[in-house]
């Protein structure tokens, strides 16, 4: 990691699922503090310690490291319960968080509502779903600005607290009348279950900027941890087809309460190839067998819904655009081992669409609907990666995938994944 003094971010720079949570965990080392800074528990950040392996939605994957602090930015919307749920888990598997975390007195709760609001919105798209988590990510941001949220703080005062609660449960009952369902809130039961977890909540309350700032100024270091993907960033994503919140690495200094220029470095983590999960345009998408083949070799399932992920070559359009918006100072490529059986590589290298040759990423849903990818076919290395520890345990082929990968981007390759386990990283340069 870098020598400059402030903070780190670690931004997805596909459609998530990129591998951010062992980027994270293995960058952890190297710092003081690890936050969270939008999303919530529609993230799912698999590491695997050991022969264990741990799935976290809520709490930041920092968590895994002993001494670690652990906070949620106030750009986060907080499900409470499951993140005291994970809390107990962690604990009970000998891993004591209670003492590490704090929570932005800033951030939205996301309630049992959000959740139902978002299958019921989900359910009456049809068939313009946009294949959401499930976990009630856009209701929460929806209420946020719409300036009818509640906030972490705002339980410090239980009668107001009571209040609130009780406007949101008629606001959203009327909600759910005009949709098809039966679902409705029960206002006792929804003040009953959030006055269950205030003190609890409350005791973990802090002010994340200010943590930050401190932290910075004393010379420590602080790890911005990402959720989800540039391009399914609510501005810069694959609108409608995105979640609802700023993922790129401007949301970092927003989401956590620091300014821009508290900022050092920006790593983006990648696939060696191309992931999503849910509905929206991907262009590299592999058809059948090879689907099926890289589906398999991957694992690619979704950590937080079980979905099958749909897969494909790695897009260097995509992810040029992405290191443009999120000005990326490295790349961490994560699964090359995948590949490692293929004969025969392709990398997306420009799109023929509307006539045109196009270099950069389209705005517009409907040229990228037509894109055509224009392929760079690359040899491919048929070994094992697996156990490589340094660059130059690469395979030359494999040396050469990244080099063009970087070549393409424009930015330089700082880490390379070649497993799931904790060792199984190569640090460039070092
Ligand atoms: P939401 O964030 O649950 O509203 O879902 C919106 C879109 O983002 C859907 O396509 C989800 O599959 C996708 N998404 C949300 N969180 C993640 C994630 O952590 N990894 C990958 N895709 C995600
Ligand atoms: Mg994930």
């Amino acid at each position: 990691m870098t020598g400059k003094n402030g903070c780190v971010v670690i931004v997805g720079s596909q459609w998530g699922d990129e591998g951010k949570g062992k980027i994270v965990d293995v960058l952890a080392e190297e710092v003081e503090i690890v936050a969270r800074y939008q999303g919530g528990a529609n993230a799912g950040h698999t590491v695997h310690v050991g022969s264990e392996e741990f799935i976290l939605h809520q709490i930041p994957s920092g968590i895994l490291h002993p001494d670690r602090r652990c906070l949620l930015g106030n750009g986060v919307v907080m499900d409470p319960f499951q993140f005291f749920q994970e809390m107990d888990k962690l604990t009970a598997r000998g891993i004591d968080a209670a003492a590490r975390v704090g929570v932005s007195g800033r951030a939205h709760l996301l309630l049992s509502y959000h959740k139902l609001l978002d299958r019921a919105a989900e359910q009456r798209r049809g068939a313009g779903k946009i294949g959401t988590t499930g976990r009630g990510i856009g209701p929460a941001y929806e209420d946020k600005v719409a300036r009818q949220g509640i906030r972490v703080a705002d339980l410090r005062d239980a009668a107001r607290a009571e209040e609130r609660l009780r406007a949101a449960a008629v606001r959203v009952n009327e909600r759910l009348s005009l949709l098809d369902t039966d679902e409705r809130v029960d206002a006792d039961a929804l003040v009953a279950e959030v006055m269950g977890i205030r003190e609890r909540l409350l005791g973990i309350m802090v002010d994340t900027g200010r943590v930050i700032h401190d932290a910075i100024r004393a010379g420590e270091r602080v790890l911005l941890e990402g959720a989800q993907g540039a391009l399914l960033d609510v501005d810069h994503g694959t609108y409608p087809y995105v979640t609802s919140s700023n993922t790129t690495a401007g949301g970092a200094a927003l989401g956590v309460g620091v300014g821009p220029t508290a900022i050092a470095e920006v790593y983006g983590v990648v696939k060696a190839y191309t992931t999503r999960v849910g509905e929206g345009p991907l262009p590299t998408e592999f058809d059948s067998p090879m689907q099926e083949q890289i589906r398999e070799l991957g694992g690619e399932y979704g950590a937080t819904t079980g979905r099958p992920r749909r897969c494909g070559w790695f897009d260097a359009v995509v992810v040029r655009y992405a290191a443009r918006v999120n000005g990326l100072t490295g790349l961490a490529v994560t699964k090359l081992d995948v590949l490692d059986t293929l004969p025969e590589l392709q990398i997306a290298v420009r799109y023929q669409a509307g006539g045109e040759s196009l270099e950069d990423f389209p705005g517009d849903l409907g040229l990228l609907a037509e894109a055509q990818p224009e392929y760079e076919t690359m040899q491919g290395w048929e070994s094992s990666t697996a156990d490589a520890r340094r660059w130059e345990d690469l395979p030359a082929a494999a040396q050469a995938y990244l080099r063009r990968i970087e070549e393409l981007t424009e930015v330089p390759i700082r880490y390379v994944s070649v497993g799931t386990r904790r060792d199984q990283i190569i640090h460039v340069g070092r």
